[in-house]
């Protein structure tokens, strides 16, 4: 595995353990998920011990250690969006892709979540594609969002601004005490 793109994150933030949440959080982007390469790496170049960067990387939900999708898809189940039809949301995107929320498409393009408020409740239902999300979804609607990225077309449903609260930065306070 090529680390370049690793040293690149962590020489801009400065080798620095102070930094490694958001060392963390742009490895995940980077390669849509945790490599262990990329862990050890981090961990050596951070001054940490792998276990604390592991426990970093388990606590937090927004980190996975298992390759993703090139599409990660996340329907809403927050409380504004089940209340609009989520769950069906969810069923028919499951439906059409063949997989149960948590799980990964066998040609490695979809992955599927169901997720609590990404923070636009009031353009739910929301279906979040990677970082962008999709407004007032219906299960047609979303059956025909998977058909057309399947097929490398995508019409933008709504052009909402990216929830805030979907970006935001972990709260690193909330890790429990290692050991
Ligand atoms: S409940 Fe879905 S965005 Fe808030």
């Amino acid at each position: 595995m090529n680390l370049d793109r690793v040293n690149q994150i962590i020489n801009g933030y400065g080798a620095d353990r102070a930094v490694s949440l958001a060392v963390l959080q742009d490895i995940q982007r980077e390669y849509n998920y945790l490599p262990r390469e990329a862990l050890e790496l981090a961990a050596g170049r951070l001054d940490m011990p792998l276990g604390e960067i592991y426990r970093m990387a388990t606590f937090f939900t927004a980190f996975s250690l298992q390759p993703k999708g090139e599409y990660v898809c996340k329907v809403c189940l927050g409380t504004a969006c089940h209340v609009r039809g989520g769950a069906r949301i969810l069923e028919a995107v499951e439906r059409e892709l063949d997989i149960k929320a948590g799980q990964t498409t066998s040609d490695g393009k979809f992955s599927l979540e169901a997720v609590r408020c990404v923070g636009a409740c009031a353009l739910g239902p929301i279906v979040m594609v990677n970082e962008e999300p999709h407004a007032y979804m219906t299960p047609d609607k979303a059956s025909k969002l998977i058909v057309q990225l399947a097929a490398g077309k995508v019409e933008r449903v709504e052009a909402p601004p990216a929830p805030r609260s979907a970006r935001a930065p972990i709260d690193l306070s909330s890790v429990p005490p290692a050991g």
